[in-house]
């Protein structure tokens, strides 16, 4: 057995994984990646990889983490020894710390934004103000690199403070506040957003789709937003699983997170689109969507400073607690591989990822056009990391569907799910097939050469995947 102690109450895993999954995705990314990807079209595709891939990869995932029982490098280091294939899997450790690192730089730069807006909001600096001025508060803080890099380094350095002292499992408690809190004042700002602004618009720009309308790189950012928002797929859920009790259920664990996690996602939605048609905003606006929009609503509500500071207090408290679970597979590894002391090992991975956290503050400024980066790569710093991200989640993601759903044995498989024998039957199907191929079919489509050869080339890569790992079945056959 590794070092990882196990986590005391059966309720727990499913807080921290959900105080994992519910944060800025939901809030900031959600709304302003459907904004831009023009609605329904993209909650169709984002919500069909939730179920029919997410859930089954969430199990899975919890799955090699409970079984190995380690952080994810060395978990699946384990895993590939005990079970006889290649060290080759490992590249799902390796993905998911290069993820964790990249997703940390930018997620602790907007976490800033809420915390300036707290101030905002506390001081009722926005009080009664209309959405020009809010719009025009948004963009000086975007010009200011100093005062992004001092937000994104008090946020980075409280997260880590945190993981440091090893005081995130005792989070718990506060969890078990700030989550319904959250959800309470998400309805109040719903309402408002409802009664202010164009809820039916909201609803129909949401809820109506087209897929015609879907972007090629809007399919990617779709599947990508799914596993973001799930933490899925980069060993986040997986060092949480690996402190999970042996007898919590992971069917409906994995369930709940994405009912909850899709449930906040969607009431964000429609307050802030409500914001945006009521008041003739963009709905493209990008990043800054939920920051123009929002103080809207607290502008001209009762007490409105003072719910607004509240709300943002506990965006920032669902912030961090998504930000540990970036921090924690990391550092665990550090721990476990280099015998290092674990504030050194939370150091480490937090200042290389403040620094490059530098180049997402930029992008908004100093590098926000016409420079050479944007000649480079046709998009901004900012806009490469979310590239980056929206490719080695789903990758890490098929590989974790793959590795659980053919080198696992059955006995192990059940001894995890405890369900029956046709629940089993079912999950396996989605795991060996339907996920890797759901994810590879979005891959293929986002390059527009292949489009004609797209059935074909996903029939290809199924069959190739399922023969590699093939023979791990094979092998697990003979010693069984
Ligand atoms: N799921 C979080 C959110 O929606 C972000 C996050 C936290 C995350 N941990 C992660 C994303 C691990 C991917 C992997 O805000």
């Amino acid at each position: 057995m590794s070092t990882h102690n196990v986590w005391t109450h059966k309720g727990t895993f499913l807080l921290a994984a959900v105080g994992s999954a519910v944060g800025l995705g939901n809030l900031w990314r959600f709304p302003y990646l459907t904004g831009e990807n023009g609605g329904g079209a993209f909650i169709l595709i984002y919500a069909l990889t939730i179920f029919a891939v997410g859930i089954p990869i969430l199990i899975a995932e919890i799955m090699l983490g409970r079984n190995s029982r380690r952080s994810p490098i060395m978990g699946m280091r384990f895993l590939t020894s005990t079970h006889k294939t290649s060290r080759g899997w490992e590249t799902i450790g390796w993905l998911g710390a290069a993820s964790a690192f990249i997703i940390l730089s930018f997620y602790s730069v907007i976490a800033g934004w809420a915390l300036h807006y707290t101030g905002l909001m506390l001081t009722g600096s926005l009080d009664g103000a209309d959405a020009e001025t809010i719009g025009a508060s948004f963009d000086a803080l975007l010009a200011s690199p100093p005062l992004l890099t001092l937000y994104h380094t008090l946020f980075i350095g409280a997260s880590a403070l945190i993981v440091g002292l090893g005081i995130h499992r005792g989070i718990e408690n506060g969890l078990r506040v700030l989550m319904p809190a959250l959800f309470v004042i998400l309805m109040v700002v719903l309402v408002y957003s409802a009664a202010i602004g164009d809820l039916s618009a909201a609803a129909t720009f949401l809820f109506t789709f087209n897929v015609a309308d879907l972007s090629l790189e809007g399919w990617l950012q779709a599947m990508g937003q799914s596993f973001f928002t799930l933490s899925l797929g980069m060993g986040a859920i997986m060092a949480y699983g690996a402190y999970m009790s042996s007898d919590a259920s992971l069917t409906r664990t994995a369930f709940a997170i994405a009912v909850v996690d899709t449930a906040v996602a969607m009431i964000a939605g429609l307050a802030i689109f409500a914001l945006v048609f009521g008041a003739g905003l963009d709905p493209g606006e990008g990043p800054g969507l939920m920051f123009v929009t929002l103080p809207l609503a607290f502008a001209e509500m009762p007490a409105g400073p003072l719910l607004g500071g509240v709300f943002f207090i506990l965006v920032l408290g669902a912030a961090i607690s998504s930000s540990i679970s970036l921090i924690e597979p990391v550092a665990a590894f550090l721990v476990e591989r280099f015998d290092l002391e674990r504030p050194q090992a939370v150091s480490a991975m937090v200042i290389a990822s403040w620094a490059l956290g530098l180049l997402t503050v930029f992008s908004f400024n100093l590098m926000a056009e016409d420079t050479l980066f944007h000649t480079l790569f046709g998009r901004s710093a900012f806009g490469l990391l979310e590239l980056l991200t929206n490719i080695f989640m789903p990758l890490g993601g098929m590989l974790i569907a793959l590795f659980a759903g053919w080198a696992l044995t059955h006995g192990e498989v059940m001894k995890e799910m405890r369900t029956n024998e046709s629940w089993f039957r079912l999950w396996r199907f989605l795991v060996r097939f339907i996920a890797p191929a759901a994810v590879a079919f979005v891959f293929l489509r986002t390059i527009p050469q292949v489009e004609g050869y797209l059935l074909p080339s996903i029939g290809a890569v199924v069959i190739v995947g399922a023969f590699a790992a093939g023979r791990t079945f094979l092998a697990e056959r003979q010693e069984s």
